[in-house]
């Protein structure tokens, strides 16, 4: 398949790294040329690390690569699926899928990565609501075997089966889920860090140490402060936002300290300090 990744980032970038190591041929769309020379140096790097740990051998490293072109242009794009990995804010995704919508053919599934943004909505940005769907991966994408499927209020049969057999074909799991809030993932998993953000600003236990309940009492694979910064706590407050405005239930209301940490820039890795100093 001919696929579009629009969007070069951290998510958009494994997207390509995963379609491209399944034999598709991927444009790779971002702003401007240095984000997506960005998002190849990635990919480049752990595709390096998977031949240095003999997962993949040189010549499907170099394949891969060769399967990835660039492109700061959405001008008459002849692709069978986009998927969108911009960033989470409704009218950055609005703009790109009626965008989407002018300049691929009219098979052509328009597919976001959204973690909570409604599908309906977007569909509804676009001439072809049938066919967008939600394809919400998980970071880091070469490693985390799941892809929710979310089906907006007007997606087609048709387009969920080929959007789960295409999830299949790239060795990820799909599970489907309704367009609602936070789908199922975002659901579970924000409120939980949510919860532990008012743990920390209850003074309930310190950072280390409720991170160390959930790793060893529970078995996750970091504990939900570390998460947190992992995924970027400015993602964080804007899902919770999300479920908040979505549901109008104040068990979603986002810590106060979670607020305090993104307005004063403190947003995990990414920033460099968090709830940790990297
Ligand atoms: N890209 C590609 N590969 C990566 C990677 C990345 N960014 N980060 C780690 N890896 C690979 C490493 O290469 C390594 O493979 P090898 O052992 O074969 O070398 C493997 O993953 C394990 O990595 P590490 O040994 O460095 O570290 P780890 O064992 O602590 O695992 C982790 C790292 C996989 C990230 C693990 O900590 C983990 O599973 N954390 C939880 C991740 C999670 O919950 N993700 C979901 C976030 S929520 C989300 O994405 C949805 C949303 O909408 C917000």
């Amino acid at each position: 398949m001919e696929i579009l990744v629009a969007g070069a980032g951290q998510m958009g970038s494994g997207i390509a790294q995963v379609a491209a190591q399944h034999g598709h041929t991927v444009l790779l769309n971002d702003r401007d040329n240095d984000l997506i020379e960005r998002g190849i140096a990635t990919i480049r790097k752990n595709l390096d690390r998977g031949v240095e740990k003999s997962r993949i051998t040189q010549g499907e490293r170099d394949e891969a690569l060769g399967a990835i072109r660039g492109t700061p242009k959405i001008e008459n794009l002849q692709v069978d699926i986009a998927i969108e990995a911009a960033s989470e804010d409704f009218e950055t995704k609005r703009a790109l899928f009626a965008l989407l919508d002018a300049q691929t053919p009219p098979h052509a599934i328009l597919a976001s990565n959204t973690s909570s943004i409604s599908i309906t909505s977007l569909g509804a940005a676009t001439k072809r609501p049938e066919r967008v769907i939600g394809m919400h991966f998980m970071n880091p994408v070469p490693v985390m075997p799941l892809v929710e499927i979310v089906r907006g209020l007007e997606t087609s049969q048709e387009t969920f089966d080929a959007v789960h057999s295409l999830a299949g074909q790239l060795e990820k799991t799909p599970v489907e889920a309704r367009d609602f809030p936070g789908f199922v993932s975002n659901r579970v998993l924000i409120p939980m860090i949510n919860e532990a953000i008012y743990a920390l600003y209850e003074g309930v236990a310190s950072a280390e140490a409720i991170d160390t309940v959930m790793k060893l009492g529970m078995n996750h694979p970091m504990g939900p402060l570390e998460l947190a910064d992992f995924i970027g706590l400015d993602t964080c407050l804007a899902i919770m936002n999300v479920l908040h405005d979505g549901f109008g239930d104040s068990k979603y209301r986002p810590c106060p300290l979670l607020r305090q940490y993104v307005a004063a820039g403190r947003l995990g890795r990414k920033s460099g300090r968090g709830f940790y100093t990297y």
